[in-house]
C-alpha cells in the first residue's frame, strides 16, 4: 500500500496546526506518581485543615477560587450583562425534522474595576430535540467555527471569520483528529434527548497570541493589576456563563447545563464550572495542563511551555512558575474539587501523554475527598482503565491519540445518560 499520501498529509497537518503534540509514549494505567498537593482539604495558604462540607463551602472553597484566579487564569469581570440582540428560529426542521435549530445574536458589557467595556457582537447557534425546549443542552466551544459545529446553510457566517483556530483546513483536521473533530454526532445526540448549543468564543476573544492579547487586554482594561488580567481560557470559560444566560432568559423550568470542551476548551469548560454553579457538569475531552492535569510532577506540557506558546491563555502570574510548580499554593485538583458534587467526564488517550493523562487522573484522587464530603463516591476506578460512566468523577481513556475519534462521542452519551 503506497502510505506516502498519508505521512504527507500528517505532516502538513502537523505542520499547519498547533492544536496538539502528538507523541509515541504511552500513558501509565497505574496511578503512579506523587499525590496532588497541598491535599485539598490539608492546610492551604497558613489557614489550617478543614473538615466539614460547611468549612469547604463558606471558608476553603473562595479562597481556592482567589487564588486560582491569582496564579493561573486571571480574574473574571467584577460585574457582567449579556444582552440578547436578536433571536430566530432557522429551520423548525433540521436534521430531517429531528431539531429546531435556533439563532441568537449576542453581547455582553464588562466591568473592571472603573471600566465598563463591551465585547463584539457574537452568534449562538442552538438545536433542540423538537417539542422538547428543556432538553439538557450541551454547550460546545471548539476550534472551527459555528458552521462546522452545525453546518447548516443558514448558520450566518460573517464574512470576515476566522477559521478554525488551528488554521488548517477542516478536512485535514478530522483526518489527523477524529472524525468528531469539528462536527459532533448532532443527529444522535439529539436522537438520546440532548440539546447542543454552540459559540464559536473567537468571535469575541480571538484565539491570537497578537489580537487575542490585545482584545483581552483592552476588555479587562479598568483591572488595577495587570499581572494579574484574565487570558483567554477565563474568558471562554465566561463565555459558557453567558450561553447559560442566554438561554435561562426564557426558561423558568430547571434545566440542565453541561459544558463540553476538547483540549484547550476542555480547560475552560473545568473552569466554567468551578465558577459557575449553574453549570450542571462538564465533558472535558484531553484538557492537559491549565486543565485537568496537575501542575506539579507533570510529562507531557510543562508550564513554561504552555505559557511560551500560549501567552494569551492565561494570567501573566502563571509563567512565573515554570520551573517553580513545587511553589504553586493551588493546582488543579484544587480546579476539579470546586465543580463537586456535579459529574465530570475527563477524557484521555493513552498515546496523547503530552496531555497528561496520568497527571489529570491524580488530579481526580485529590479531589475526591471533596466528593465524599458531599456523599459522593465521586472517583471509582483504582486504574486509569476501569472507566466507570456513572462516577461523579469519571476517568475515560482509549487507546489512540489526541483528537475527538469514532468512539468517544458514545462514550460522553453514556456518562451523560448515567447522570441526566
Ligand atoms: C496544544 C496545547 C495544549 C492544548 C492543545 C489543544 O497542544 O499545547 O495545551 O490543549 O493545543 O487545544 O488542542
Amino acid at each position: 500500500m503506497n502510505r506516502l499520501p498519508f505521512i504527507l498529509l500528517l505532516v502538513a497537518a502537523l505542520g499547519l496546526t498547533s492544536c496538539a503534540k502528538i507523541t509515541l509514549a504511552w500513558a501509565d494505567l497505574k496511578p503512579d506518581g506523587p499525590q496532588a498537593a497541598p491535599p485539598v482539604l490539608g492546610d492551604f495558604q497558613g489557614q489550617g485543615s478543614i473538615e466539614t462540607l460547611e468549612a469547604w463551602k463558606s471558608e476553603r472553597a473562595p479562597i481556592v477560587k482567589e487564588a486560582l484566579q491569582e496564579n493561573i487564569y486571571g480574574y473574571f469581570p467584577d460585574a457582567y450583562k449579556l444582552t440578547v440582540l436578536s433571536r430566530e428560529v432557522l429551520d423548525g426542521e433540521a436534521y430531517n425534522g429531528a431539531g429546531k435549530l435556533e439563532e441568537y445574536k449576542l453581547q455582553a458589557s464588562l466591568t473592571f474595576g472603573d471600566e465598563v467595556n463591551e465585547t463584539q457582537a457574537f452568534y449562538m447557534n442552538v438545536v433542540s430535540p423538537v417539542g422538547r425546549n428543556n432538553a439538557p443542552v450541551i454547550l460546545i466551544q471548539t476550534f472551527c467555527p459555528r458552521w462546522d459545529t452545525i453546518p447548516h446553510p443558514a448558520v450566518y457566517r460573517p464574512e470576515d471569520a476566522d477559521g478554525c483556530s488551528g488554521g488548517a483546513a477542516t478536512g485535514i483536521m478530522k483526518y489527523v483528529f477524529g472524525r468528531y473533530i469539528a462536527t459532533p454526532p448532532v443527529e444522535m445526540i439529539l436522537a438520546r434527548g440532548y440539546a447542543v448549543a454552540t459559540i464559536f468564543p473567537s468571535e469575541f476573544a480571538p484565539d491570537s497570541s497578537e489580537r487575542g492579547l490585545a482584545v483581552l487586554k483592552e476588555m479587562s482594561a479598568g483591572m488595577p493589576a495587570q499581572k494579574q488580567r484574565w487570558g483567554a481560557i477565563a474568558a471562554w470559560a465566561w463565555g459558557y456563563s453567558l450561553m447559560i444566560d442566554a438561554l435561562a432568559q426564557d426558561n423558568d423550568a430547571e434545566r440542565d447545563y453541561i459544558t463540553w470542551g476538547h483540549s484547550r476548551y476542555g480547560k475552560s469548560a473545568l473552569l466554567a464550572a468551578a465558577f459557575d454553579e449553574r453549570v450542571s457538569g462538564v465533558i472535558a475531552h484531553q484538557s492537559g495542563t491549565g486543565g485537568a492535569s496537575l501542575n506539579r510532577q507533570k510529562k507531557g506540557e510543562s508550564v513554561e511551555a504552555i505559557t511560551e506558546s500560549y501567552p494569551h491563555w492565561f494570567a501573566p502570574a502563571y509563567k512565573q512558575f515554570a520551573g517553580r510548580e513545587e511553589e504553586m499554593s493551588v493546582d488543579q485538583h484544587h480546579l476539579l474539587a470546586l465543580i463537586a458534587p456535579r459529574p465530570v467526564l475527563l477524557g484521555n488517550a493513552r498515546r496523547d501523554v503530552w496531555s497528561d493523562p496520568n497527571g489529570a487522573f491524580r488530579a481526580a484522587l485529590g479531589a475526591d475527598p471533596v466528593y465524599e464530603l458531599y456523599g459522593s463516591q465521586g472517583l471509582q476506578q483504582k486504574r486509569l482503565s476501569k472507566w466507570s460512566p456513572a462516577a461523579d468523577l469519571a476517568f475515560w481513556i482509549r487507546p489512540g491519540t489526541h483528537g475527538v475519534v469514532k468512539e468517544d462521542w458514545p462514550a460522553f452519551l453514556e456518562f451523560l445518560d448515567a447522570h441526566f
